[in-house]
């Protein structure tokens, strides 16, 4: 006769044992995915991201990234903490030309993948890095589980940003330069 009460104790535990997962999940959280909107529009501010945005001379990209690619270095200040923030538009579809681009950015436009360095303590086993897939609206891709990307993306994984770009060059998770401050 005491199940009455045990079962929404049992529950109630379910649910904050719930709670806590998605807490604690190293990416994909509402938290992680405010914080994603505050990187998208520091790149607006910078005229980074959006319609009219700053373009470069794009070049010969490999998979995942895209078949031509943009990439941008630059720093950022998100809630007070200022970061080097590394930008790469990945365009396709196979078979994409530089000129395509050149001609029709947003027609080729696939993804806009980003590295943000966080505050000490972020993730620290990863240099502090957090990672974004953003869509060419600035809202965010997700990985095959519905899990939205943005946060320590794929951190303890065998496959994903955080394990690929750990075997960059010089350690820093960056492939395409050494040049960027710690
Ligand atoms: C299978 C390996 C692999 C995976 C997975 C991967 N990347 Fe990359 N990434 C690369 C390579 C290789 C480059 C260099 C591409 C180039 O030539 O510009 C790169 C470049 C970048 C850059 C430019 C800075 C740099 O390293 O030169 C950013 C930003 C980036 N990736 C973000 C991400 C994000 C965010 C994810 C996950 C959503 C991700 N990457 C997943 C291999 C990977």
């Amino acid at each position: 006769m005491t199940w009455k009460f045990a079962a929404p104790l049992v529950l109630g535990t379910f649910a904050a044992t719930i709670t806590m997962a998605q807490d604690m999940a190293p990416f994909g959280t509402d938290k992680d995915v405010a914080y994603a909107d505050r990187v998208w529009e520091a790149m607006m501010d910078q005229n980074l991201a959006g319609d009219g945005a700053i373009r470069s001379f794009p070049y010969d990209g490999l998979e995942p990234h895209g078949l031509m690619l943009e990439t941008f270095y630059t720093s950022a200040t998100i809630d007070g903490h200022e970061g080097a923030l590394v930008i790469k538009r990945n365009y396709g579809p196979e078979g994409v030309t530089a000129d395509d681009v050149l001609m029709a950015p947003e027609d080729h436009l696939g993804a806009v993948t980003v590295m943000f360095k966080r505050e000490e303590g972020y993730d620290s086993d990863n240099q502090n890095w957090f990672w974004a897939k953003y869509l060419p609206d600035g809202s965010l891709d997700k990985n095959p589980k519905d899990m939205r990307l943005a946060g320590r993306v794929a951190k303890g994984m065998d496959a994903g940003c955080i394990a690929c770009h750990t075997s960059a060059p010089g350690g820093d998770y960056l492939f395409t330069t050494d040049h960027i401050p710690k």
